[in-house]
């Protein structure tokens, strides 16, 4: 593992950024594994900010988002759909078509996991997959359970995370209750990871992902077991 310390939000943004950034410019047809968040936002903003300097080309980028909400559709400014758009997809050259984020409006949402397992398979899996940490251990919606879901699935959101995500909807009850998530297997997959974390928030739940014992009650503790994992954390996130 290596763990690159942040100052605070801003530089472990630009940290982040530098190893996305880094990956595509060593592999113009690189494949991105996405997450959406507050996390995610300044980390976006900073690839922008190069795209728009000449420094970054996403012409050749294929994108896989790690999650959505179930029921809400690309249009619907709280879908994960909408957030990559708004932060990053729209700003820089990426095509369309190369975008992909699992479809929370399918009808057959058994289906919809496996076109987007057989997807990822298809572009021959992840080069770099980004990732925040929910502050229950989640990565992706990949909920503390009793084993670890390997594939993509539809899951239940636990109440702490309705509880997190409420910030982003009018009220908790707008929260949708079910999300699609890839799962444990095709994020252990990638063939780097880039964990970051910000803020006093974060720092218990860092602390056993990093340091506790590998479990199923805090999915995020499977990344200790990864060959490549990057840690880029601020000082509040570090601080136990
Ligand atoms: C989002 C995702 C989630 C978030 C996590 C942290 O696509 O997969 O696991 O990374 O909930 O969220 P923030 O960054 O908002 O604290």
């Amino acid at each position: 593992m290596k763990l690159v310390r942040a100052k605070d939000y801003k530089d472990m943004s630009r940290k982040a950024a530098n190893f996305l950034s880094a990956q595509v410019i060593l592999k113009e047809n690189s494949v991105l594994g996405l997450a959406t968040g507050g996390t995610s936002e300044g980390i976006y903003e900073q690839l922008v900010d190069w795209y728009r300097k000449g420094d970054i080309d996403f012409s050749m980028v294929s994108t896989v988002n790690l999650d959505e909400y179930v029921g809400l559709d690309g249009s619907n400014e709280r879908s994960y759909r909408y957030y990559m758009e708004h932060h990053l997809f729209r700003h820089i050259n990426i095509k369309e078509r190369n975008c992909h984020l699992p479809d929370g409006m399918a009808g057959n949402l058994e289906e919809e996991c496996r076109r987007y397992d057989r997807l990822i398979e298809r572009l021959g899996g992840i080069d770099m997959q980004l990732l925040g940490v929910g502050e229950n251990g989640h990565i992706g919606f990949n909920e503390p359970d009793e084993a670890f879901e390997q594939m993509t699935h539809c899951v239940w959101l636990k109440e702490s995370t309705i509880d997190a995500n409420a910030r982003y909807f009018a009220s908790r009850e707008e929260v949708p209750r079910r999300a699609i998530t890839m799962g444990i297997k095709a994020i252990m997959q990638a063939r780097a990871i880039v964990l970051c974390a910000s803020g006093k928030r974060k720092a218990g739940i860092l602390k056993r992902v990093l340091c506790g014992p590998v479990t199923p009650e805090v999915p995020g503790s499977v990344l200790q077991m990864h060959p490549r994992l990057i840690v880029v954390a601020d000082a509040e996130a570090l601080g136990e």
